[in-house]
């Protein structure tokens, strides 16, 4: 095999009680990314469309995950990567995790898949640290596992794939503006009261085992954020109308996606997502801002690849 084109799609982390930790896969939205073997060895970006990226090797997220693959894995060939990168850089779904989980996927398999889909999320990770200035898993666990997925440890990278309960729609909404992961971390409070803390972890637990036993009700219950939102609702505008709006539309939890400033909102099937989307879009139409609005199944498959050649 000489060259594959794959789907790499965005995703949602935190899923507002598991900041880091948790995430969930999207499906109908991602970027196409195609990687063909070349004669002389290292990794080069070549035709880059839809967004403004990088093409300095060492600057592209995409680039800096395959390199780091590479460099465990050496090769007496390289590799071109183009992109057509349709998820937005800084939108809060996954953008830099697509683009690195996609390399790293692509090149895998043109050199016979030495690695699982597992292992490669570690070198997918040198790529999405240079994106956010920290290196966490919570976006590229469900783009290379699919479906829901749990880190246990960032630093060990102990990723674990959860089970999906069959009805869950996402519903995000993205308002047009740009937010940094760098940026939206920053403003985070290193440490966090014990009250909080045992707050969320009840919580994430429940949301794990709700996934398990496909409690829709418990689910409902443990998608709070007493940690990571108070903070970053400030960067997002309407953030806490929005919210209300979707909850009041039917939706089982909403919160912020990643570190926004798309907002999230998982439903029980597609009429009720639809109608929270609605909503949450009613009260960016009121502020005259754009926006764009995605429905999703949860993507249980994860990164596909659409060619090979
Ligand atoms: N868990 C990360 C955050 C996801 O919220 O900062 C975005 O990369």
């Amino acid at each position: 095999m000489n060259q594959i084109e794959i789907f790499a799609p965005g995703s949602v982390a935190n899923i507002s009680c598991g900041f880091d930790v948790l995430g969930f896969c999207l499906d109908p939205i991602g970027d196409i990314m195609r990687i063909s073997k070349t004669k002389t060895p290292g990794v080069s970006i070549g035709k880059v469309t839809g967004q403004d990226l990088p093409t300095d090797p060492e600057k592209n997220v995409a680039s800096v995950a395959a390199m780091a693959l590479l460099k465990e894995t050496p090769t007496e060939f390289g590799f071109q990567i183009d992109i057509e990168k349709k998820i937005k850089p800084g939108s809060g779904i996954g953008s830099s995790a697509a683009s690195a989980a996609g390399a790293v996927f692509g090149i895998n398999q043109l050199l016979g898949a030495p690695y699982t889909n597992n292992e490669l999320i570690r070198f997918a990770l040198a790529g999405e640290a240079i994106a956010s200035g920290a290196a966490h898993a919570d976006n590229l666990a469900p783009v290379l596992l699919g479906g829901f997925t749990l880190v246990r440890s960032n630093k060990t990278l102990d990723v674990i794939k959860l089970p999906n309960p069959s009805e869950l729609v996402a519903t995000v909404i993205h308002p047009n503006i740009e937010l940094k992961t760098i940026h939206s971390r920053a403003i985070l409070k290193p440490t966090i009261p014990l009250n909080k803390a045992i707050e969320q972890w009840g919580n994430l637990g429940a949301f794990v085992s709700a996934l398990y036993t496909d409690d829709y009700d418990l689910l409902s219950r443990s998608m709070k954020d007493k940690v990571i939102e108070p903070y970053r609702a400030m960067l997002i505008p309407k953030f806490e109308q929005t919210r209300q709006a979707a909850l009041k539309s039917g939706a089982l939890g909403s919160g912020i996606s990643g570190s926004g400033p798309s907002i999230f909102a998982l439903s029980r099937g597609m009429q009720t997502a639809k109608k929270v989307g609605e909503a949450m879009a009613d009260v960016y139409k009121k502020l005259d801002l754009k926006h764009q609005l995605y429905f999703s199944k949860i993507n249980t498959q994860g990164i596909k690849i659409l060619s090979q050649l």
